[in-house]
């Protein structure tokens, strides 16, 4: 595999968060730079940065903006910009858990009592913005060494919507796990679903395997099942956006159809996530707020409307998969099978620093 530059999905720099924009790829590679939380929390929801750990780093850098921007002198008035900041922030993706995650984390900083001086806690929460991307960054890393081993060396291998660098810091989640058995030197084929509506598979991922030289096949999410029926695919592995405390699963819409597709053919599913996805607060995938977007996404494409005007369209931007469907998940801390009421969500824990 090619060496790789680092991916800076975004990064903190000098008081400005800088981004990739991610509707511009694969045509363009630009970026977007702000120091506004206001504009940051337009680009997470136009999906100018996305991907569940993504935009937990977002929203957290979002916070550390918010925190420079107030002019409070005390600490009363900086928690007041703060927290108005954080519900905006907030209020843009609800699925992903990984952005309340966040924010929460940084409230809590927010919330130590003890620097009583409302600069020190400016300081304090640019460095935890900054230690939630540099944790991710590990996240990942040890999320590809965990899976890695899953996937044997001749492997097809089906993902959906995008968990690489782009979706978090750097590297990935579901696509880490493909770049490390790579870099263990086993050769892997990959199918991405194109994941209609807004074509995460084919933009986004499709790009960053063909940046990393590994064989990607584009197929559209409605052919998946038939690559499993002709014997291509070995094992589905998707990321996710947020798991509940019996282990179902929220991710991109057309994931649900793609693990009971898996079953019929059998074929493992997996699903690969860091600590911070997991959401022991909700009983179970019936719980997970399901963000639905714009209809125009579904009727349009690439800008041009494509359904006979006044026609009806639903979209949701994520489905759940059932527990019972996934036959592992892949986190920072190691592979869990069911029950994971038991065998994940005992373990929930950071990583050591
Ligand atoms: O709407 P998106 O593009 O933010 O959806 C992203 C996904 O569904 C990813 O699979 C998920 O966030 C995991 S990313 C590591």
């Amino acid at each position: 595999m090619r060496p790789k530059p680092r991916l800076a999905t975004i990064e903190w720099i000098d008081g400005r968060v800088r981004l990739i924009d991610q509707t511009k790829l694969p045509h363009e590679f630009t970026h977007k730079e702000t120091n506004d939380y206001r504009e940051l929390a337009e680009s997470i929801r136009r999906l100018e940065v996305r991907g569940a750990p993504a935009i937990g780093v977002a929203g957290a850098m979002g916070i550390a903006l918010a925190a420079l921007e107030s002019d409070a002198s005390d600490l009363p008035g900086l928690e007041r910009d703060v927290r108005e900041a954080a519900h905006h922030l907030g209020s843009t993706r609800p699925t992903a858990v990984n952005l309340a995650w966040a924010i929460e984390r940084m409230l809590a900083t927010l919330a130590d009592p003890s620097p009583t001086d409302a600069d020190r806690v400016r300081d304090r929460l640019v460095e935890e913005a900054r230690a939630i991307f540099e944790e991710d960054r590990e996240l990942s890393r040890r999320i590809g060494a965990n899976g890695a081993s899953l996937l044997s060396d001749g492997d097809g291998v089906l993902t959906h919507c995008n968990a690489g660098g782009l979706a978090t810091a750097e590297y990935g989640t579901a696509l880490a796990v493909i770049f490390a058995a790579v870099e263990e030197g086993k050769t892997i084929r990959v199918f991405a679903d194109e994941t209609r509506p807004l074509l995460q598979g084919a933009r986004l991922t499709a790009w960053e395997l063909r940046e990393r030289g590994i064989d990607v096949t584009l197929i559209c999410d409605s052919a998946a099942a038939s690559a499993m029926a002709r014997g291509w695919v070995d094992k589905v592995i998707v990321g996710a956006d947020r798991i509940a405390g019996n282990g179902d699963v929220a991710n991109k819409i057309g994931t649900y159809p793609l693990a009971l597709a898996a079953r019929e053919h059998g074929v493992p599913f997996y699903v690969a996530a860091p600590y911070s996805t997991l959401d022991p607060s909700l009983p179970n995938g019936a719980a997970i707020p399901i963000e639905e977007r714009s209809p125009e996404e579904v009727t349009s494409l690439g800008g041009q409307r494509i359904a006979p005007s006044g026609v009806r369209a639903w979209n949701p931007a994520f489905d759940v998969t059932p527990a019972g469907l996934v036959a592992a998940i892949i986190t920072d801390v190691g592979v869990f099978r069911a029950p994971y009421e038991t065998s994940l969500f005992a373990k929930k824990t950071a990583p050591e620093a």
